[in-house]
């Protein structure tokens, strides 16, 4: 018999959480206003909100966590960060930063520009993050989506759905000139279009373009881990390289890259940019002091920074990632059994479901993904995040609402904190609502939204 896949871990400390009644549910979700971030922990079950900075550390980060050097300046624990960024990425020059997007800010400086001088430039990439084309909006610059058109078809089975479609990027490429292109992006793996990896091949092919048109490439590195993983497994060639190697190579096609540590460095606080040029770096470095801190700390305390270092190589341990792969595929699988529709093949982070496809007869203005959201929250604790039509924001010139092609309802695995049997429970309230699914009609109106990123603090009241 194949043995099973197993967590390569085992649990020393627990959390404990509490199951809740429909009732209490029902009144909790009406008093967030239909809006799962406006929930409690305490009101959530099992909780898919996010994969980001809700991982558990192991005893190797805690240990680290005591040898933090808090020194404001040349910390040592901001030495042993650079050296294994260094060594795994291959980028020499590091700024932390305290989260992703602060990351995105600081890139974005040094690039775009401040203020209105992003007007009239564009950075084309995979799909885009959300708080990433936040803040190039908010630069006055546009985000163009060139992502292959197989990521928007669900039932598609391609091998690296998070692929930039070469022809779209030299049409944005043809369109704009060179100065109005301050950077292509590349999003490992591509979170919005369903934590899909990118191939080798496609980055080495995009880089090679770019370079064609001088236009520098960085990652959105955020799941590049779990990105090479997917290389090893699925692309011809790299079955039998190390993990760090194909991580290695992947980095060697790009000028830098932009992270959030709470994915794939397994720390709950944190990001950094990182970048082969020491150039790019010295214009980063006013930026990221003036909005995050001084270049050795970054808005970090020298503790977390040690537990990052230790948790980007423990990120690319091949049981780790087999298991935790294999964890999102085994939820994935349970409701693929039962006909849910999920995007194929499974996300690296996540299981996302074709909300258009399990309730087809509700109309998108009434927020479908949503609507799915809050009916598994009722029906067992459960709490995801929609993807869809309220993510998508209004269109900043028309301000019309944007319907993305997809609505999705994402279910984010945290790393290394449930186990089985809450797959199989996540597994079980999503196949009942399923079941019923008929009976749901109606979905949900908005009654206040902010200007941008408006999905975090919306406010909704059921469609009349
Ligand atoms: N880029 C990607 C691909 C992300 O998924 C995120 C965050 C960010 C950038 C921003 O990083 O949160 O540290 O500021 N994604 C989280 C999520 C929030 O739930 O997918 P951050």
């Amino acid at each position: 018999m194949e043995l099973p896949f197993a967590e390569p871990y085992r649990i020393k400390m627990i959390e404990p959480i509490r199951r809740t009644t429909r009732s209490e549910r029902e009144a909790w979700i009406a008093r967030a206003k239909y809006n799962l971030f406006n929930l409690r922990s305490e009101e959530v079950y099992i909780d898919l909100l996010t994969d980001s900075g809700t991982g558990a550390m192991s005893s190797a980060q805690w240990a680290e966590i005591m040898l933090g050097d808090e020194s404001y300046a040349g910390a040592s624990s901001y030495y042993k960060l650079k050296e294994t960024i260094s060594e795994l990425l291959g980028m020499p020059f590091l700024l932390p930063a305290h989260q992703g997007r602060a990351a995105e800010n600081v890139l974005f400086s040094a690039l775009i520009g401040v203020g209105k001088e992003g007007e009239g430039k564009v950075v084309p990439g995979n799909s885009h993050f959300d708080t990433t084309k936040g803040h190039i909006e908010f630069r006055h610059a546009h985000a163009i989506d060139c992502t292959i058109d197989e990521a928007f078809d669900t039932e598609i089975d391609h091998p690296f759905k998070g692929n930039v479609d070469l022809g779209k990027l030299e049409k944005v490429f043809m369109a704009h000139p060179r100065e109005r292109i301050p950077l292509c992006l590349i999003t490992i793996t591509c979170n919005s279009s369903g934590g899909q990896p990118v191939s080798m091949a496609n980055i080495r092919e995009t880089s090679a373009l770019c370079k064609r048109y001088g236009i520098p490439v960085y990652f959105d590195a955020a799941r590049f881990a779990e990105n090479a993983y997917f290389i090893k497994l699925r692309e011809p060639g790299f079955a039998d390289k190390a993990v760090k190697d194909i991580v290695r190579e992947m980095f060697s096609y790009v000028e830098g890259c932009t992270m959030s540590s709470k994915k794939d460095g397994i720390v709950n606080i944190g990001g950094f940019t990182a970048f082969r040029n020491e150039e790019t770096f010295r214009a980063a470095t006013s930026f990221n002091i003036m909005f995050e801190g001084y270049n050795t700390y970054g808005g970090m305390a020298g503790r977390d920074l040690g537990a990052l270092s230790v948790g980007l190589r423990e990120a690319c341990e091949p049981d780790y990632l087999s298991s935790r792969i294999g964890q999102v595929a085994y939820l994935g699988k349970a409701l693929t059994a039962a006909g849910v529709p999920v995007q194929k093949p499974y996300g690296g982070h996540a299981i996302f479901i074709d909300a258009k496809r399990f309730l087809p007869k509700l109309p998108r203005e009434e927020f479908i993904a949503q609507t799915l959201g809050v009916e598994l929250y009722k029906e067992g604790g459960l709490r995801g995040v929609e993807i869809g039509a309220i993510m998508a924001d209004r269109d900043p010139d028309t301000h019309e609402n944007r319907y993305p092609a997809l609505e999705l309802l994402r279910l984010a695995i945290p790393r290394r904190v449930y186990t089985s049997d809450h797959m199989d429970y996540v597994a079980a309230v999503v196949i009942n609502v399923f079941e019923r699914r008929d009976a749901i009609k109606r979905g949900y109106r908005i009654t206040w939204e902010a200007k941008l990123l408006r999905h975090f603090t919306v406010e909704l009241a059921p469609a009349t």
